[in-house]
């Protein structure tokens, strides 16, 4: 058995003193997509920024690619960064610029290599997501399928070893969400990435996951194969695996009452 990609070992992560990630251990499996999971505000991005070394920790340690994050230097780290890939959001992709260069973005800055090289790498890039005949657009031209897509050319600029989502599919319709999905797992087998996916889309995450993690106002509750998670008895589990495919849990959870109704007694 390989070491994993990524441990998640005790880590604590305060804000203002308050705990929002509370003594979380976790493992990332060489290959595999896992996804966390959790409602609004149970910690997800928050995780997933440490994990990508975007934020220190303040308890516990997380090992990236086999090295203690907390234990690198400026360089090390930057060196870890460039190892993975990030799909923030918003696909936080640059206005100004066309799909193309956003692409080629990160090998201008961290390679040395010719402009026509480059040029071939960004195509490859952009035929892997589907967008290669679109490379000379805006991003405000694009459909917001489209900017995730492009988002994700740019992410896998440097092939990385690990590729980390949040929140894929969200704002998305149901279909191009799939696609997305699709996208991720086609990605997944083709460049034998390791991915870490933050949902909280239930749907999308029994599509994509290998193993899932849920996470509930900054504890962890239970990891698992989607069956297990499935076959879990226990009422928080089976209420977020389950209530989360239907609409109205949504709307609550705009409401503001989302948490008691989902938590219901654990409050
Ligand atoms: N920079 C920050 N400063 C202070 N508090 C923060 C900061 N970032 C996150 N938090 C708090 O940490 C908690 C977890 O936030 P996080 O963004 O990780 O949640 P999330 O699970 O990603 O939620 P969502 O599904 O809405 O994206 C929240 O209570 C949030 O208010
Ligand atoms: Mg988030």
């Amino acid at each position: 058995m390989p070491d994993p990609a990524i441990r998640v070992i005790d880590v604590t992560k305060l804000y203002d003193g308050r705990a929002v990630l509370d003594r979380i251990c976790l493992d990332v499996l060489q290959g595999e997509t896992l996804a966390i999971l959790g409602g609004s505000g149970s910690g997800k991005s928050t995780m997933l920024r440490l994990m990508i070394g975007n934020i220190p920790y303040d308890g516990g340690d997380i090992v990236g690619l086999g090295r203690s994050l907390a234990s690198m230097t400026e360089s090390e780290l930057a060196d870890y960064r460039r190892s993975i890939g990030v799909l923030f959001q918003s696909g936080a992709l640059f206005n100004s610029m066309t799909v193309a260069d956003n692409v080629a973005l990160p090998l201008r800055e961290h390679t040395d290599l010719p402009e026509e090289t480059i040029d071939i790498m960004v195509k490859i890039k952009l035929e892997l997501v589907g967008l290669r005949e679109h490379a000379d657009k805006m991003p405000a031209q694009l459909s917001g399928g489209m900017k995730k897509r492009a988002g994700l050319a740019r992410a896998i600029a440097l092939d990385p070893k690990i590729l980390f989502y949040d929140e894929p599919s969200a704002g998305l319709d149901p279909v191009t969400s799939a696609e997305i999905d699709q996208l991720i797992i086609d990605l997944n087998h083709k460049l034998g990435v390791t991915s870490v996916v933050v949902t909280h889309e239930m749907d999308s995450a029994f599509r994509i996951a290998d193993r899932m993690v849920l996470l509930d106002r900054g504890k962890f509750i239970i990891s698992g194969t989607p069956q297990q998670l499935k076959d879990s008895t226990d009422p928080l589990v089976r209420q977020f695996v389950y209530g989360l495919t239907e609409g109205p849990l949504t709307d609550r959870r705009r409401s503001g009452t989302y948490e008691s109704d989902l938590l219901g007694d654990y409050i």
